[in-house]
């Protein structure tokens, strides 16, 4: 049988992409633009769309479903394979027998990079188990409006740590080479701005500008296109009034030209058909396939009637076929650099039991939730629990409730909710977390719900209250749940919501020690538990191992070492809280009824020794453009443990010609110091990082001082100073 360019893998990528576009129709082109979802179609369409439009990509769809669509592909004439997609956002976590990781926004509160990166690692292989290929993630956008639904799934509210950790996820995802068989692609989404829709309300139009957008916003998204993300997903939104399937400035101009960026670009579900039916800029099908085509988009998610319009526009010499062979260049492009051409990645459902959530994602998993849980406050020494205690009540809506422990994105809530689904890998709910060690220590748990998340009936209230009397310790367990997060959940009020408010007031009532353990998709405006609880302990969505590492916490079996992706406001009218804006003249910026500063701050999180800071010093002091300093601080554990410690590194510029803001996050770095020890820690500065975008869109650093802070959260308080001058 003689084996054609393109089928043969000795040859360069370039050279087999060009030998398959010029054997490929019309039809067969367009059919690798259009992402079906398998879903939304019956079994038998999903066929048909293989094998007579050669749909290049499916998505959600999973073991032996997509074994099948493979196979039915290979018997097509080119027998293009078809790309599979799946939202593994925090682990591969569609399929109930999978690793469930902590949110993004959690997993940031570890600052940790390399368990990040582990993190994607293990989702790949996870992923790969399943026969699938392609993750739609990481979440780039910035949390900074925390009505929003989505605020869980951010890295949280600030560029620099959003793309550090963006970096690392996209390394584990994509592994050393595409062409391993446990690697797959990552997407940065949704380009761009998306999370600043108006009021908060998902998909509404990003009220941004072009300086803002370079300034704020595009520099995550650029350190995905520099970590090599091999795709990138464009959101729902209208960034000043275009569509951002429809912006051909920002995806082609920007993201396509300027930043270099080589992989392909999928539509968000079902953009192109909203420009007709939700953003009204398009007349019909063949009118928003045409402008979705110019402005740069690669594959079409989840819009079938493409397929037909944009035939017809090729055919009619609307849209150049030249236009469309770009496209599919950069999809085939990528099909080769996978290996899927070579038989490497013949879906094998088989694996995944061996691999699926195995002891050693486990062991990861465990890591990674400890270091992501941030203790927000520790009055009287609460925590860590003596080992006298003879009974802990354990009360709260969240306390044994995996739905709202898991957050968005499992099998509870997609592709379809599921609310009944049964979660096939072990976990441990806070409850039985706290259980497992309180049994070691032979002490008794008692638990009562008490009340709802979300209904405000107080029925239950006097009952949980009558047995948290009987303990020497009350640990309640708060916060939102599944329904309060996610795409069209945003959420006006972010006070605790139900009767959990009276819950906490009538725990607080007995006088026994409350700790409080928040397990929230995002921050809540809650100053009463600020106010009330001698400990608080912020989980956020911890996934699978959550129970056990809050539990390990608590008991002091583990240290808490996280701090704060995001702010907390006192009351949803403040927002926005986060730490980075703009000065403004009534310094520092209060409302005449509400603090001036958030409730919590970015960077902030305690830990069960402390930490002082001394000695800040600069490698250099006067420097220029292109220099790269080292910033030095002495960091010594004062307190009576070991612990871990984020040193972060803030600037300010002085006096510049445009407003900047009054601290920037540039670097940082967690270390272990061993207690009574000091380290002198070093974090790089390049110059070229204290840039400012002109009115007129350059970047450039302008001479002139600069503050340095060094220390252990964004606040004033918690920050050395010291000068730079860029000369
Ligand atoms: C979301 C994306 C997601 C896609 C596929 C959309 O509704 O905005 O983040 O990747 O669905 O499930």
């Amino acid at each position: 049988m003689t084996i054609l360019d393109y089928q043969n893998s000795s040859l360069p990528v370039a050279k087999r992409v060009s030998d398959l576009l010029f054997r490929m129709t019309i039809e067969e082109k367009i059919g690798q633009m259009l992402q079906v979802s398998y879903n939304q179609v019956t079994p038998t369409e999903a066929e048909e769309w293989v094998t007579g439009k050669f749909a290049g990509s499916f998505l959600h769809v999973l073991g032996d479903n997509a074994r099948h669509l493979q196979e039915l592909s290979e018997s097509t004439l080119l027998g293009i394979p078809i790309l599979f997609g799946i939202d593994a956002i925090h682990g591969h976590a569609l399929n109930t027998r999978a690793t469930v990781f902590p949110s993004q926004l959690a997993m940031a509160c570890s600052w940790n990079e390399a368990l990040v990166e582990e993190a994607g690692r293990i989702t790949a292989k996870e992923v790969t188990a399943d026969g699938l290929h392609w993750t739609f993630s990481p979440l780039l956008c910035i949390g900074r409006d925390l009505r929003w639904g989505r605020i869980d799934e951010t890295f949280g509210e600030d560029p620099y740590l959003i793309g550090v950790l963006a970096s690392a996820i996209i390394k584990g995802y994509q592994g050393k080479s595409l062409s391993d068989p446990d690697s797959i692609l990552a997407c940065a989404k949704h380009f761009l701005s998306y999370g600043e829709s108006t009021g908060g309300r998902d998909s509404y139009d990003s009220e941004v500008s072009i300086r803002s957008i370079r300034a704020i916003f595009l520099p995550p998204f650029q350190k995905a296109v520099e970590a090599g993300c091999a795709t990138f997903m464009a959101g729902y939104q209208s960034i000043d009034g275009t569509p951002m399937s429809a912006n051909s400035k920002i995806l082609r101009g920007i993201l396509k030209d300027e930043i270099g960026f080589k992989g392909f670009v999928v539509t968000d579900w079902n953009n192109v058909g909203s420009l007709i039916t939700y953003q009204h800029v398009a007349a019909d099908m063949k009118d928003a396939a045409r402008k979705a085509i110019l402005a740069g988009n690669d594959m079409i998610m989840n819009t079938n009637a493409f397929y037909d319009a944009a035939v017809q526009l090729v055919k009619e010499g609307v849209v150049p076929e030249s236009t469309i062979d770009e496209s599919v260049k950069r999809i085939l492009t990528v099909k080769f650099e996978l290996g899927l051409f070579d038989q490497k990645r013949r879906t094998q459902v088989t694996v995944s039991k061996t691999v699926l959530n195995c002891p050693e994602h486990q062991d990861k998993n465990l890591q990674i939730t400890r270091e992501s849980m941030v203790l927000l406050k520790n009055e009287h020494h609460t925590l860590p629990m003596g080992k006298d205690l003879q009974k802990i009540a354990v009360i709260g809506p969240n306390a044994d409730d995996i739905q709202a422990q898991f957050g968005d994105w499992t099998f509870f809530s997609h592709p379809d909710p599921n609310p009944t689904a049964v979660p096939l890998a072990s976990y441990y709910t806070m409850l039985t977390g706290v259980k497992q060690l309180a049994e070691k220590r032979g002490i008794e748990v008692l638990y009562d719900k008490g009340c709802d998340v979300m209904d405000s009936s107080i029925q239950n209230i006097d009952a949980a209250v009558a047995l948290a009397a009987k303990a020497d310790r009350i640990i309640a367990v708060i916060g939102d749940c599944l329904a309060q997060n996610g795409e069209i959940k945003d959420r006006a009020d972010l006070s605790l919501s139900g009767a959990q408010p009276l819950l906490i007031k009538r725990l607080k009532e007995l006088g026994k020690p409350l700790i409080v353990v928040l397990v929230n998709g995002k921050p809540l405006a809650i100053p009463e538990v600020a106010e009330g609880a001698d400990a608080i302990l912020e989980t956020f969505n911890s996934g699978a191992m959550g129970g056990l590492a809050a539990a390990e916490i608590l008991f002091g079996e583990a240290s808490p070492s996280g701090k704060l992706s995001i702010s907390f406001p006192y009351h949803s009218g403040q927002l926005p809280v986060y730490y980075n804006q703009l000065p403004g003249w009534h310094t520092p910026g209060k409302y005449m009824d509400m603090p001036e500063s958030p409730l919590y701050s970015f960077g902030y999180g305690l830990t069960y020794t402390s930490f002082a800071y001394s000695n800040l010093k600069l490698s250099q002091s006067r420097c220029s453009d292109g220099d790269k300093i080292r910033v030095q601080v002495d960091v010594t554990n004062t307190g009576a443990v070991d612990g871990m410690e984020t040193v972060q590194l803030y600037v300010q510029d002085r006096v510049s010609s445009v407003v900047t803001p009054v601290k920037q996050l540039k670097g940082f770095k967690k270390v272990a110091i061993a207690k009574g020890e000091t380290q002198t820690v070093e974090l790089p500065l390049a110059i070229s990082d204290l840039y400012i975008v002109t009115p007129e869109e350059e970047y450039i650093v302008e001479p002139g001082e600069f503050t340095i802070m060094a220390g252990s959260s964004s606040r004033d308080q918690d920050l050395l100073k010291t000068t730079l001058v860029v000369e």
